[in-house]
């Protein structure tokens, strides 16, 4: 199935970014109309033409920040079926530098666009939330009852917020509004096609785009961030999964609402699966059969030693599981990595 005319709108702010971009394309495939609300102040008019190359056509697109009331009228002069919100800063050391931006930006616009919502009578919110809001747990894998912990950045604490924000919007709509909070573990990769990815401005803090970036010869050697932490091989554990299938729980995400009127929960979005930083170098070369140039630094400042996701409530409910491996993952970022360099 893919979009028409008469499909339901769904906005996506953030959506010329790195996951809004796949869950996009992966919405029109589901049937829906999606549309584009991006300022694109972190992200590329490229990825609108990316986008064109795969769909066929243009998506409607919003070149407006989302907590601008007056500019978000004209997202919502046509009837709007739901939302998914990306729109948000997310890098954690800019944030310790810049937290007034943080506040402004992530839990700011997150609450101008859901009074938008709710007056439009808009029922169904998918939101971008981070499993970085169980910090460093003691259980693992993690599930969704694992308690929230004290924020580690300003960058963590405004995904804390806006799940509490959006948790007082829900009880306030008094069952008019549904929410999904997708709490991602670490997604990687991209479209298959190799006409979108992810698209990093500057150095990537990332593990896996400075890799990419490092094997096409345009960063220096990978630094691994510490090879001392209590875990088999001394690197951290992290869940990495393929970012299609993440844009794919956001429409699982969304047909759950549909049937689930004014529910609330939260779900874990990861593969189960933790892999080390040296498993991930091993598995990209056995991928690509290229060499990723490394070293062994220092730990990263905040870095939490392991997290990996109880993905079984996900499962359970939206009937969403990851389909695609490590290695795939890691080829088709590969892949994407020689299209930017070519
Ligand atoms: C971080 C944030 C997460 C946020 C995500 C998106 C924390 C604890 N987590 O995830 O909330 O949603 O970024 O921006 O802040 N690594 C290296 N060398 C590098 C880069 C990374 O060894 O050059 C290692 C890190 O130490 C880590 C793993 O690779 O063990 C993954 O790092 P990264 O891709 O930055 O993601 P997270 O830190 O897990």
């Amino acid at each position: 199935m893919s979009s028409t005319p008469h499909s339901p709108r769904i906005l996506v702010t953030g959506g010329a970014g790195f996951i809004g971009s796949h869950t996009v394309l992966a919405l029109a495939e589901a049937g829906y109309a999606p549309v584009i609300v991006d300022d694109l102040r972190n992200s590329r008019s490229e990825v609108l033409d990316g986008l064109e190359r795969i769909m066929g056509h243009r998506v409607e697109f919003h070149g407006v920040d989302c907590g601008d009331r007056s500019g978000m009228a004209a997202v919502f002069a046509q009837p709007v079926h739901g939302a998914i919100h990306f729109a948000a800063d997310k890098a954690v050391g800019e944030s310790v530098a810049s937290p007034e931006q943080y506040f402004s930006n992530n839990i700011g616009a997150t609450a101008n666009l859901t009074a938008m919502l709710r007056e439009a009578g808009v029922q169904h919110l998918v939101f971008s939330s981070s499993c970085t809001v169980y910090g460093e747990t003691e259980t693992l894998p993690v599930a969704e009852s694992a308690p929230v912990q004290p924020a580690a950045s300003p960058y963590g604490y405004t995904k804390q917020a806006c799940e509490h924000l959006l948790r007082y919007s829900h009880s306030a709509a008094d069952g008019a509004l549904g929410v999904a909070l997708l709490r991602y573990f670490n997604p990687i990769g991209a479209h298959p096609s190799a006409e979108i990815g992810e698209l990093p401005i500057g150095t990537p803090a990332n593990l896996v785009p400075f890799l990419t970036q490092s094997v096409a010869g345009l960063r220096p050697a990978l630094t691994v961030f510490g090879d001392d932490y209590p875990t088999p091989d001394g690197t951290c554990i992290r869940d990495y999964l393929h970012v299609c299938d993440l844009a794919e729980a956001h429409v699982a995400a969304l047909q759950w609402l549909e049937k689930s009127a004014g529910a609330l929960e939260a779900f874990n979005l990861g593969t189960g699966q933790g892999s080390s930083v040296k498993e991930v170098i091993a598995a990209f070369e056995a991928a690509t059969g290229m060499p990723v140039p490394h070293q062994f630094g220092d730990r990263r400042p905040g870095d939490v030693t392991a997290i990996y996701a109880d993905a079984a409530k996900a499962a359970e409910l939206l009937g969403w599981r990851t389909q695609r491996s490590l290695q795939t993952c890691l080829a088709d970022a590969w892949r994407w990595q020689q299209k930017l360099s070519a």
